[in-house]
């Protein structure tokens, strides 16, 4: 973990300069994890939550992002002339090196994850680490209890055997589903419904592990991910 000196780090965070923060240390108006601390050569690192006078003044080397993607944006960091998720971002949540952690298609919309922490994306994303994203998929026919037994089972596309996928038809009609995959392959779902002769019309992302999207967010709109948001998207890996 990266450790950064407290005084330095504060003068940066609020524009002021090295001794105004030293003097805010000594006087007692800054916490680490709750903890006062009188020290102006305490370090802190990424994870700790420093406060100044009750306000957070995070040394938040990486940013996590709730975008609920609308249709027509592309999950990528350069569109080459289409408007991506990374676009979308508000000037007070961007800084260098943010990309969205998988790939939604263009068409899908819902909980897209922009970040520009490279390991935390890959462990969201490799099947090794199973955490779950769900989906909302909207059917042109009624899914069979046959569709359902070839999710679970984890069914072969192509050259390919997946993993075990939920299906749970969400209407009387049942052709509506929330679906639950661990990995993500091109076009997965869409290619799973294919295989049995159904065409997903709409399909919506409501989860990453245990953290649904925000239902607040109207489409295209964005906001940082909470520490313990984080939390509940790992808590979902049982290899954590
Ligand atoms: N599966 C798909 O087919 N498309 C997506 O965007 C995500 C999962």
């Amino acid at each position: 973990m990266k450790m950064q000196r407290l005084d330095k780090l504060i003068s940066a965070k609020l524009n002021i300069s090295r001794s105004q923060a030293k003097t805010m240390i000594k006087t007692g108006s800054v916490t680490i994890n709750g903890t006062a601390v009188l020290s102006c050569d305490e370090k802190c690192g990424d994870t700790d939550e420093v406060r100044v006078d009750g306000r957070l003044i995070s040394n938040d080397e990486f940013v996590y992002i709730m975008l609920n993607k609308p249709k027509d944006v592309i999950c990528a960091s350069d569109g080459k002339g289409e408007k991506t998720v990374v676009d979308l971002v508000p000037d007070d949540l961007r800084v260098k090196g943010l990309f969205p952690a998988g790939r939604l298609d263009k068409d899908t919309t819902g909980f897209a994850l922009i970040t520009n922490d490279g390991e935390f994306a890959h462990n969201i994303l490799s099947p090794k680490h199973h955490i779950e994203k769900t989906y909302i998929a909207t059917l042109d026919k009624p899914i069979t209890d046959a569709v359902i037994a070839d999710f679970e089972g984890g069914m072969t596309l192509g050259e390919e055997k997946l993993k075990s996928a939920k299906l749970t038809p969400l209407n009387p009609d049942k052709t509506e589903a929330e679906v639950v995959i661990s990995q993500g392959i091109y076009h997965q779902i869409k290619r799973m419904f294919k295989k049995h002769g159904l065409t997903v019309l709409e399909l919506r992302r409501t989860a990453i592990g245990n953290l649904k999207i925000d239902e607040k967010l109207a489409p295209g709109e964005c906001r940082a991910i909470k520490n313990d948001e984080l939390q509940k998207i790992r808590d979902n890996s049982p290899a954590t």
